[in-house]
């Protein structure tokens, strides 16, 4: 049985002021029979992990190296030193702000599952991919060059994040979602095993809301989400939540 998982990304957003939306999210949720994770701002990780026991916190990169002359970089150990437990890798942002590819994101997965955090890996195709039929070889691709040797499902969650959906209110219909979710078990089963590949959990994100959240959660091979706006706030999060565990 995978574990449901309810993430958020806060990407450059969120405030010391911010940190209550974690009190109102643990309060309304504390019973909930699903993880809980927020990617907060490095700036808020320490913070925001001394605040929750229900709420798991997580970084939104780490680098390759455990230490070293890496000016604005930040170690897994030191994620975990903040308290987290997990880790997003390879976020389209990331790609495309910063020119990561899959070998970036697989070395950086190498490392934070030796420093014993949750790998979080991003995978998705953009709009002209996806009009061109290339969906599912991007996402092969993506899935081989990005995810290390080591993982299992123990210590690494996979997100469908199709570029085209992330903050702009578009959603792949279901039966998109669907046919790459099943895809990328298919993949993870045949590079390790049944029994592993099975036990990966599988997020859908972009443009999850509470108001498309329930159709979404009742896909095949979909074990949850990975929020970037509508996690900012609990009231937002909330409802992603709550359909999450009633699924
Ligand atoms: P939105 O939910 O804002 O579309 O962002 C999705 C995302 O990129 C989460 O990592």
């Amino acid at each position: 049985m995978r574990r449901k998982l309810a993430a958020g990304n806060w990407k450059m957003n969120g405030r010391t002021s911010d940190l209550d939306q974690i009190d109102a999210l643990e309060a309304a949720h504390n019973d909930a029979d699903v993880d809980i994770l927020i990617c907060p701002p490095a700036s808020l990780l320490a913070r925001m992990s001394a605040r929750t026991t229900k709420i798991a916190v997580g970084g939104q990169d780490c680098h390759a190296a455990t230490t070293g002359a890496h000016t604005g970089d930040i170690s897994a150990d030191m994620l975990i030193d903040a308290g987290a437990t997990h880790v997003i890798l390879g976020h389209s942002e990331r790609r495309t702000d910063h020119g990561e590819t899959d070998d970036d994101a697989r070395a950086k997965a190498r490392a934070a599952l030796d420093a014993g955090l949750i790998a979080v890996i991003c995978v998705g195709e953009t709009l002209a991919e996806r009009e061109a039929a290339n969906t599912l070889d991007i996402i092969s691709g993506q899935l081989a060059g990005s995810i290390p040797d080591a993982a299992n499902g123990t210590n690494m969650v996979v997100a469908y994040e199709p570029v085209w959906a992330i903050g702009t209110g578009l959603v792949p219909s279901t039966d998109q979602i669907g046919e790459v979710h099943d895809f990328i078990r298919t993949k993870l089963e045949a590079r390790f095993g049944e029994g592993v590949g099975r036990s990966v959990r599988l997020l859908y994100g972009g443009s999850v809301k509470g108001s498309n959240a329930a159709e979404i959660f009742a896909v095949s091979n979909v074990d949850g989400a990975l929020v970037g706006g509508a996690s900012l706030t609990a009231e937002a999060f909330s409802p992603i939540i709550t359909a999450l565990d009633a699924s």
